[in-house]
């Protein structure tokens, strides 16, 4: 598969970077942190990684509000951690690749206040909501105007309409790219530019995680002369460096656009994550995406930052395990989320140590995302479970002695070893074909491998070959409810023949 670049079938490993390994005892997982566990990365598998924002930020929505886009939050490092992390995942051979925020600024970060043409302003605020609840729009008792923010008030929107914006951010990527990163995770890719007119949208907009599919921000033209220039300049370095927007729309065929070779190489596609454990909807979400997508590759997630754990959302920890092997057998880029390897359940965290602003801004009424978000156990007993040796900055359940990393190192049978057995043999290249399977099941063809998922259906047989790996070690023969497995089958070859 050499005619294939890296990223065209990679693994990536998202890092929420305060949530990971903390190096110096205050509860906040930092880089060097990160750059201690980097064996455990290359034991499990995985390609490359991607850091959520690790940028000087007031921490309204830890880092996803920067106040300084070319330095390290003192709290999680400084650029001399970041070298030496960059410098150590190479020389293991993973590749790391940096979330980039070009949508908003923290309302602390200079500009918004030297700079105040940067950013989008009306006399009177429109019916955009924010994505995060309330209204989009901020009164700013300086400058008499409103702002306008997607997200939090403290997260005020640039105006991409700016050349000067878009200049800051050319020099902003050539930082970090300069740095030797591999490639950059677009946050919002979706809606950097807004209507010129501020137009009212015409119906009421879903809250997060759903994808805003009529929002008059997003998916706007002037995005792609954008990203064709942006990826001239990644290209303009050598390695291959990889640009994923967050193009998180509802349809697929709206990313292809944003999937030319003159713009990003890669796009986030939800389809499975806003499926439900049902085999017909899986599939078709699957074929949607391919649907779309092709020629171009389609990326598959199951767990991010954003969405409620994968065990919790399903039918529990069974579920999640089958479901970890249809998307390791799928086509294309996956990303994971750290924690999901160890089959993580989302925290039922009380109402006062939330810090996510979905929670605020909504008074309660949605618990915002802190529950996936729960630092993740390493070893020993009791928390912090090898995390800090402070006090973490959620706690950790007492629950999470049996799901450490230690324990599950030691056990053949635990989410972390089906993980670690999945990534080694997983199906690479790009033929993928159905195959026939009861209502309630699903199966296809990788090559020679046959991924075969039973989501509901009383029973499911598996196809003549090699079991190859199962997410319950009781499957021998058969497949139950809320199980998977994957057969090799060896070509037969004529007789007389070599
Ligand atoms: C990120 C969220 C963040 C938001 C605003 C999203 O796409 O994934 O975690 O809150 O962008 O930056
Ligand atoms: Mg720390």
């Amino acid at each position: 598969m050499s005619s294939r670049t890296w990223w065209q079938e990679a693994v990536f490993y998202e890092i929420y970077v305060r949530s990971f390994a903390d190096s110096d005892g205050d509860g906040v997982g930092d880089l060097a942190g990160i750059r201690e566990r980097l064996p455990y990365l290359k034991e499990l598998g995985v390609d490359a990684l991607w850091l959520t924002p690790f940028y000087p930020s007031p921490g309204v929505d830890h880092g996803y509000d920067v106040s300084d886009y070319v330095d390290v939050d003192p709290q999680l490092g400084s650029l001399a951690d970041f070298d030496a992390l960059v410098a150590d995942a190479h020389a293991l051979g993973l590749k790391v690749t940096v979330d980039i925020v070009p949508n908003h600024t923290s309302d602390r970060h200079p500009w918004f206040r030297d700079h105040p043409e940067y950013y989008v302003w009306a006399d009177e605020p429109n019916n955009w909501p924010s994505t995060f609840g309330g209204s989009a729009w901020t009164f700013d008792e300086a400058r008499g105007r409103y702002y306008l923010h997607l997200f939090a008030p403290e997260q005020p929107d640039l105006d991409w309409h700016n050349p000067a914006v878009q200049e800051e951010f050319e020099r902003i990527i050539r930082f970090w790219l300069d740095r030797g990163v591999d490639g950059f995770r677009i946050d919002v890719a979706y809606a950097l530019f807004k209507d010129p007119e501020l137009r009212d949208e015409e119906e009421p907009l879903p809250p997060m995680p759903a994808p805003p599919d009529w929002r008059r921000s997003i998916d706007l033209p002037e995005l792609h002369p954008l990203y064709r220039e942006w990826r001239r300049l990644a290209d303009e370095y050598d390695g291959g460096r990889v640009l994923v927007g967050e193009l998180t729309f509802l349809d697929p065929a709206r990313v292809v656009p944003y999937l030319r070779p003159d713009e990003l190489h890669l796009g986030f596609n939800f389809t499975i994550l806003l499926a439900e454990w049902d085999a017909e909807q899986l599939h078709a979400a699957i074929d949607s995406s391919r649907a779309a997508l092709a020629p171009a590759d389609p990326t598959w997630v199951l767990e991010n930052h954003d969405v409620t754990r994968l065990p919790t959302r399903y039918r529990g920890p069974r579920s999640a395990r089958a479901a970890a092997l249809l998307l390791l057998a799928l086509p294309g880029p996956v990303f994971l989320y750290a924690g999901q390897e160890l089959g993580l359940e989302e925290v039922h965290l009380p109402d006062d140590v939330r810090q996510d602003p979905v929670f605020f801004r909504t008074k309660g009424e949605r618990k915002g995302r802190d529950g996936c978000r729960v630092p993740l156990p390493w070893e020993g007993e009791a928390p912090p479970f090898g995390f800090t040796t402070g006090e973490p900055w959620l706690p950790m359940p007492e629950s999470w002695r049996t799901e450490t990393v230690d324990e599950q190192e030691r056990d053949p049978a635990s989410f972390l070893s089906l993980y670690r057995g999945a990534l080694a043999a997983r199906p690479r290249g790009d033929a993928f074909a159905w195959r026939e399977s009861p209502p309630g099941s699903l199966a296809f063809d990788r090559g020679e491998m046959i991924c075969v998922v039973n989501v509901d259906a009383p029973a499911v047989e598996l196809p003549q070959g090699e079991l190859v790996l199962a997410s319950e070690p009781t499957v021998t023969t058969s497949l139950p409810p809320d199980t998977a497995a994957w057969i090799q089958t060896t070509k037969l070859r004529p007789k007389g023949t070599t």
